[in-house]
């Protein structure tokens, strides 16, 4: 029997599927991006934004990465609440990895909040490590972690 993730399908984000997104992203972080920073996201030649949408259409998480000569960044990834723990987000991970490994990207970063233990384990769980931190870096005191993946190394085993 197929998973739920399964069922899931990722496809290019449209400025159409900007209302759902914003409740995802409003729900997901205290400072949520708004609509203008996904429609850069749309409109941009060095951005890839994708929905994972269900069955019926419903934008169940979404991830922007973009990419720049040979390095990628993970800028924005989440999932629908009620859809979290069933492997969305790790299909989002995986597509950003295949994606830039296709652009001939050498490394993918990102940067996510030490206190984001969820989101910290699934970057760990695709082969990410931590290259840094900085210190205080979020408005509630909290530090940020950068994370890679370099592909030299991982992708040839
Ligand atoms: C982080 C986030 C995207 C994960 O999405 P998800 O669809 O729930 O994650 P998945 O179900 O694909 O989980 C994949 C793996 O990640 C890890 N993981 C995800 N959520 C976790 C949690 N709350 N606690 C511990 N591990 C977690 C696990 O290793 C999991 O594998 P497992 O299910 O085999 O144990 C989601 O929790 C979210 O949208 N959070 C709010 C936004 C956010 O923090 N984004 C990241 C900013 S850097």
């Amino acid at each position: 029997m197929p998973s739920f993730h399964e069922k899931i399908e990722l496809r290019r984000l449209v400025e159409n599927d900007l209302d759902q997104v914003l409740e995802i992203e409003s729900s997901s972080f205290s400072r949520p991006w708004t609509h203008r920073h996904f429609l850069d996201e749309i409109g941009s030649s060095l951005s890839t934004p994708v929905v994972a949408v269900t069955g019926e259409g419903t934008v169940a998480g979404y991830l922007c990465l973009k990419q720049i000569v040979d390095e990628a960044e993970i800028l924005d990834v989440a999932v629908n609440p009620a859809l979290r723990g069933q492997g969305i987000g790790r299909r989002l991970v995986e597509f950003a990895l295949s994606q830039s490994r296709g652009h001939g990207a050498r490394v993918v970063c990102l940067e996510v909040a030490a206190g984001n233990g969820g989101a910290i384990a699934l970057y760990l769980s695709q082969g990410f490590t931590e290259v840094g931190r900085r210190k205080k870096y979020y408005h509630n005191g909290d530090d940020a972690i950068l994370m890679e993946y370099t592909f030299s190394a991982q992708s040839e085993e």
